[in-house]
């Protein structure tokens, strides 16, 4: 079984989608921390984020490996070795991942790696492009969406969790660049998939939207 989870930053993919694989006894691939990792690298080497010949003499260099815990749930992601769980979800990364995401050279080598993931294995994965272009067969599709300003504000909460005080318009600012980046770019823009179901989140916490998915999906 094949489930796709896509939509804009913060709606709650990852966590809705990692909780569904629970819940499914299903592999989970969260497809983001993927193009994080990239989008690190490249601002590491300090390539210019848009210039596609660089990105590619990049990819031929790198080893991005995923590995799962015995749960199929827990996901670490090496990239040349180094495991990059945390250094992948600074904002400065994000907004880099989702600049090196617009190029193809990008989105033809890490789509490649998520098919072949996805082979012959019960997944549940989260992304953009994930209904359209990586799963397009896949038997369950739902594009998850909040308003901008509880995707922010839920955003904005996780950082100050982490201890990063940032005022609330910025990360919506922030949050609108990407959202506006990633729906307009011309290779595999975020857009609802045909036969998705879209699930606001912004009135629900987590359990009712697993809880929504599952119903819909005839499994309650
Ligand atoms: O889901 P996320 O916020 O971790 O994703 C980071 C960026 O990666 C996002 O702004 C766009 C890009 N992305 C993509 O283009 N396709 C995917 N399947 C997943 C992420």
């Amino acid at each position: 079984m094949h489930i796709a989870i896509d939509g804009p930053a913060g709606a709650g993919k990852s966590t809705i989608a990692k909780a569904l694989a629970k819940r499914l006894g299903l592999t989970y691939l969260d497809t983001g921390a993927m193009y994080r990792a990239v989008g690190l690298k490249a601002l590491r080497l300090g390539l210019e984020l848009s210039d596609g010949a660089a990105l590619k003499a990049m990819l031929q260099g790198t080893i991005l490996r995923v590995e799962r815990g015995k749960n199929g749930l827990d996901q670490r992601l090496f990239l040349d070795g180094e495991d990059v769980g945390s250094a992948i979800r600074s904002r400065e990364v994000s907004l880099a991942a989702s600049a090196v995401s617009a190029q193809r050279v990008v989105r033809e080598w890490l789509v490649a790696m998520q098919q072949e993931i996805a082979k012959g294995q019960n997944i549940v994965m989260d992304g953009r492009d994930i209904g359209t272009k990586v799963l397009p067969q896949a038997e369950f599709k739902f594009f998850l969406t909040a308003d901008d300003g509880i995707r922010a504000a839920r955003r904005h909460l996780e950082l100050r969790e982490k201890g990063e005080n940032i005022a609330l318009e910025t990360v919506l600012s922030e949050l609108r660049r990407r959202d506006l980046q990633d729906s307009t770019r011309a290779e595999s823009p975020l857009v609802r998939a045909e036969g998705a179901t879209v699930v606001d989140s912004g009135d629900l916490t987590i359990d009712e939207v697993v809880e929504l998915l599952l119903a819909l999906m005839g499994r309650r």
